[in-house]
């Protein structure tokens, strides 16, 4: 079978950190290149971390900085120390071994209409941190809408198996940190697949499953095993679940084996305003005829149920 064309938007992060092993190692993806993205810290911390990553799990390949905040500023920004850490990565960064590689040239959202237009029809963009730089990139080339594979994002909450938000009741923490390019990209006429809380919280890595990744694949087992203990904590003190859940490592198991997966069609619309700012609210049923906000949406696939035991099999076969 021949491998998916992937470029991974991110923000390093420790679940981002565990994705991009798993796409680094599994045969069926072909990673083009990484781009960051302000989100579990800030932009020079998270390219930062893309960089000493790529080289960690010997990956050679462009990684290009992106955007350092939302489409519309905010006054402050804050970060998620106490999900993340300070370094984004549970303060295990300086266990990276040294890097000198540099960031591309070119900013985020033109290296990915570069890598688009270079190979029409295949490529997957992934993208698991604010979707600023997929937003930017609609807008500096409105013709990779026809040219894109798909897009797969992590993001948004709909509601079902009772998983609302992580960040308020109703927002999920990348489309919270910009709604504006969330809704965007969503309302684009391109497909795209979310993979949101309903399904990443239903894939628990335990403790004893992350545990067992101590001592594989050289030095990557250990440090995914010790950056995750801060993570853990963060998760077992919140909803006392004993492990963390596997959001953007999800979304790239998607990418590999999108049939562990069951999809919901439907427009696909985000709250950019009072209360519920960040929700994501798909219109699933029949369209009627009648005007609503969005009936003039191209419809969107939102993952609605995952065989978790199979995203955990997967994301353990990359170590070996
Ligand atoms: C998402 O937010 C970030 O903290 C994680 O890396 C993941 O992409 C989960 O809500
Ligand atoms: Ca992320």
């Amino acid at each position: 079978m021949k491998a998916s064309a992937v470029i991974f938007d991110t923000d390093p992060g420790i679940d981002d950190a565990m994705a991009l092993h798993l796409l680094a190692r599994h045969p069926a993806i072909e990673l083009r290149a990484l781009t960051t993205v302000f989100g579990n810290a800030p932009i020079a911390t998270t390219t930062r971390n893309a960089l000493s990553l790529s080289a960690f799990y010997g990956l050679d390949l462009p990684v290009a900085q992106g955007a350092a905040g939302p489409l519309h500023t905010p006054a402050e920004q804050d970060f998620p120390a106490h999900v993340h850490g300070d370094d984004g990565l549970g303060g295990m960064f300086t266990r990276l071994p040294p890097s000198t590689a540099q960031a591309d040239a070119r900013p985020a959202h033109q290296l990915i209409c570069d890598l688009i237009n270079a190979e029409p029809g295949e490529i997957t963009l992934l993208a698991v941190g604010p979707l600023t730089n997929v937003a930017l990139a609609l807008r500096h080339d409105p013709t990779i809408t026809s040219k894109v594979r798909q897009v797969v994002v992590m993001g948004g909450a709909f509601g079902t198996h009772g998983h609302g938000g992580n960040v308020t009741p109703v927002a999920e923490a990348n489309i919270i940190n910009d709604p504006e390019a969330a809704d965007i990209v969503f309302t684009a006429d391109w497909p795209v697949v979310i993979v949101g809380l309903d399904v990443t919280q239903e894939v628990v890595m335990k403790h004893h499953y992350l545990a067992a990744l101590q001592g594989k694949d050289g030095a990557v087992g250990d440090f995914l095993w010790e950056a995750t203990r801060h993570y853990q904590d963060f998760y077992h003190e919140r909803d006392g679940i004993g492990g963390i859940y596997s959001h953007d490592a999800s979304a790239a198991a998607f990418c590999i084996a999108p049939e562990l997966f069951s999809l919901r069609s439907g427009p696909v619309r985000v709250v950019t305003e009072g209360i519920a700012r960040g929700q994501t609210i798909q219109d699933f049923h029949k369209p009627t005829g009648e005007q609503t906000p969005w009936s003039s949406c191209p419809p969107q696939q939102a993952c609605i149920a995952v065989d978790a035991a199979g995203v955990l099999n997967l994301f353990a076969q990359a170590f070996n």
